[in-house]
């Protein structure tokens, strides 16, 4: 690895350095915490080395609260003008989805109706390497909160389990469609961008310090996919591929319009009423996962378009 973000990494440093080179906003940072995350989420058998691994975990953890602060650093003096009324802060909330970072990008009417077959199968194989799991980011998300957001989380996530029925779960739904146009998503071929998309939105699921980040950027999902699948769905169709080859677009589509609806209702809106401070931090959330995805759409064109 190039650079050495081990060195200070939780260590305040002078604002001009830490604008100038990011420690962690780079190809090797992100990539070893991709690897890092896909081994320590998978399911495995207690080793003999398991003092060890949870030595190099504390060091990741560390690297990744960095890395999340920095993030948040970004966001910060935006979200602190934020309300945190519950009215005030829904109309914020919902102002995003016109206002917020990386929205109305050039990108996806361009997917609609010019990307060729291999631009669009390109920029699929980004999005799925970088794909953290909605599900798995609401179940981890929705430990111990209060019973009517655990409630809305427990809705959302059935749905994405198919409601219990194989052909409507939609993580094997995405993998169809990764499967129908060969795609070989992998960490070593994947932007940092796409990587630090993934790896921002499962530290804040996984650590209960960001559990309210967590849930505004979730919520923020909800509310902004549903413009970007449909047109990914419109390019899907437009080169060829059939109603069940381009559901999982054209289900978020839909979908996600109810989905957001409910998630800020059930979830953002109480939790906001019992404690003004988590408005914050999920504005914080929110704003980091949509500077995240600003950053991925720039990268995109960058590549696609030269
Ligand atoms: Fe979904
Ligand atoms: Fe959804």
């Amino acid at each position: 690895m190039a650079s050495n973000p081990r060195a200070d990494a939780s260590r305040p440093q002078p604002v001009a350095a830490r604008f100038a080179r990011s420690q962690f906003l780079n190809d090797a940072f992100q990539r070893r915490l991709a690897h890092w995350n896909r081994v320590r989420l998978s399911p495995s058998l207690p080793g003999p080395d398991w003092a060890e691994r949870l030595d190099d975990d504390h060091v990741m953890l560390r690297l990744e609260g960095a890395f999340l602060e920095e993030l948040r650093a970004h966001v910060a003096c935006a979200a602190a003008a934020v309300p945190t009324d519950p009215d005030g802060f829904i109309a914020w909330f919902e102002g995003l989805l016109d206002r917020g970072p990386g929205q109305g990008d050039a990108l996806f009417p361009w997917i609609a109706n010019e990307a060729t077959r291999d631009q669009i199968r390109w920029f699929l194989e980004q999005e799925a390497a970088g794909e953290a799991g909605f599900d798995d980011l609401v179940a981890m998300t929705q430990v111990k909160l209060p019973t009517q957001a655990k409630l809305e989380l427990a809705r959302n996530y059935w749905d994405e389990m198919g409601r219990g029925n194989v052909k409507g779960m939609h993580g094997p739904m995405l993998n169809g469609l990764v499967a129908t146009l060969d795609l070989e998503p992998t960490i070593e071929t994947t932007v940092w961008e796409s990587l630090a998309l993934a790896n921002g939105m499962t530290a804040m699921a996984s650590s209960r310090r960001y559990a309210w980040h967590s849930i505004g950027a979730l919520g923020v999902i909800e509310l902004t996919a549903p413009g970007r699948s449909a047109c990914t769905a419109d390019g899907l169709r437009r080169i060829g591929l059939s109603e069940r080859e381009r559901r999982y677009f054209s289900l978020h589509a839909v979908l996600d319009v109810k989905h957001s609806e409910d998630w800020n209702r059930e979830a953002i809106r109480p939790l906001v009423e019992e404690d003004p401070r988590r408005a914050t931090a999920m504005a914080e959330g929110a704003l980091i996962r949509l500077r995240c995805g600003e950053r991925c759409f720039a990268r995109y064109r960058a590549t696609l378009w030269g």
